[in-house]
């Protein structure tokens, strides 16, 4: 029979391409969403993020609602009132500049709103688990690539980052309170790009903090000019150099998290990197949009943005190994597929 997921966030970037990854794969998903960055037009009783990975994927969620992790008796019907296998808990705010002015609401949302899901799950019994987390919990990192063995958490640079790596610090420690837990922790580097039909994609709702939303909405014309913030670092052209990652190449890793959680093997809390292990500078990646694409995209280097580190890249070694994941998409795949969705959308998923 097929299981059926509880998707938290899964009206978002990431959670949306990997609903329809779930619901092409044949499970059952219900997803929650507070709609805090998702957009929801009028009339219609889903996010439009949803109503289109329902039209790609052919096929309806069990259930969409609209609600917010921090209000636990609403999560407590979700499992009062569904059978619930397993829970993909992306949720969370995900700003790194934006947590630094409102840490208190960072933590609140994304380590409170995790503790009640985690209660609601213990009530009702469901205790397999797969968590967003990010590279951001290794911090300013002293060796190259990063490996799931080296410390987090000592030199976070952000609230945000710090959030994620409570949460884990949490996760762990409810491992360790009783052996029923399965709880995989997905490292995410850089996400980027969009699904090949270029219907559903990343539509940040205020001034994009990451590059390629950024890249492409100078591209369409939302914006003059891109922002580089630092061109001294120590990389070989002075930008900073990040593991990008194909959101199709995240959302297939999720798909065999998915399939593998429900072996023993998997009992406890796993941490496991979902990257390329190569890393690219910001001049390569613009280089790469314009070859893709074709665009030309305008850019200014201005001074380093608090927080920041030099390098990131994955040790991406133990996916491979545990998972049987590899990331197969490369950069220009990545431009292409997010010149594609901003192109077709210029707005996102607004209509006007
Ligand atoms: N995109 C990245 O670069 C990146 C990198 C590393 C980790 N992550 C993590 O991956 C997850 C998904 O990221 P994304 O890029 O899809 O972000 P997103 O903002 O597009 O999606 C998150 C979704 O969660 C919802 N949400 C937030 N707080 C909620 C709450 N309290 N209750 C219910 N819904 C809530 C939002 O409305 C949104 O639809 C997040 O946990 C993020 O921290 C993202």
């Amino acid at each position: 029979m097929s299981k059926t997921i509880l998707v938290t966030g899964g009206a978002g970037y990431v959670g949306s391409h990997c609903v329809l990854e779930f619901l092409q794969h044949n499970y059952n998903v219900i997803v929650v969403d507070n709609l805090v960055n998702a957009v929801k037009l009028e009339n219609q009783e889903m996010p439009e993020s949803l109503i289109r990975v329902e039209r790609l994927a052919n096929k309806k969620l069990e259930k969409y609602l609209t609600g917010d992790l921090k209000d636990q008796q609403f999560i407590d019907e979700i499992f009062a009132n569904n059978h619930i296998d397993i829970v993909v808990h992306f949720a969370a705010l995900k700003s790194v500049g934006e947590s630094v002015a409102k840490p208190l609401e960072y933590y609140e949302n994304n380590v409170s709103g995790t503790i009640n899901l985690l209660k609601s799950m213990r009530k009702s019994k469901v205790t397999k688990l797969i968590f967003s987390s990010s590279a951001t919990v290794y911090g300013d990192p002293e060796v190259l690539p990063l490996v799931e063995t080296l410390p987090t958490g000592q030199t976070c640079t952000n609230p945000y980052g710090r959030s994620k790596h409570m949460v884990e610090v949490v996760l762990k420690d409810l491992c360790k309170s009783s052996p029923e837990w399965s709880v995989m922790s997905l490292r995410y580097f850089n996400p980027v790009g969009a699904h090949s039909s270029g219907d559903i994609g990343e539509d940040p709702q205020e001034i994009p903090n990451n590059l390629m939303p950024f890249v492409t909405q100078v591209a369409v014309g939302m914006r003059p000019e891109l922002k580089i913030f630092g061109g001294d670092y120590n990389t070989p052209d002075g930008t900073g150099v990040r593991d990008y990652i194909h959101i199709e190449d995240l959302s297939n890793g999720h798909l065999k998290a998915l399939e593998q959680i429900t072996t023993e093997l998997w009992k406890d809390f796993h941490p496991i990197n979902l990257g390329t292990g190569r890393g690219y500078s910001v001049l390569e990646v613009i280089s790469t949009f314009e070859s893709a694409n074709g665009v030309k995209i305008p850019y200014k280097i201005v001074d380093r943005r608090p927080g920041d580190v030099t390098e990131l890249y994955a040790d991406a070694k133990l996916a491979n190994e545990k998972l049987g994941w590899t990331a197969t998409r490369d950069m220009y795949d990545m431009c292409a597929s997010a010149w594609k969705w901003q192109s077709k959308n210029p707005k996102g998923y607004k209509r006007d």
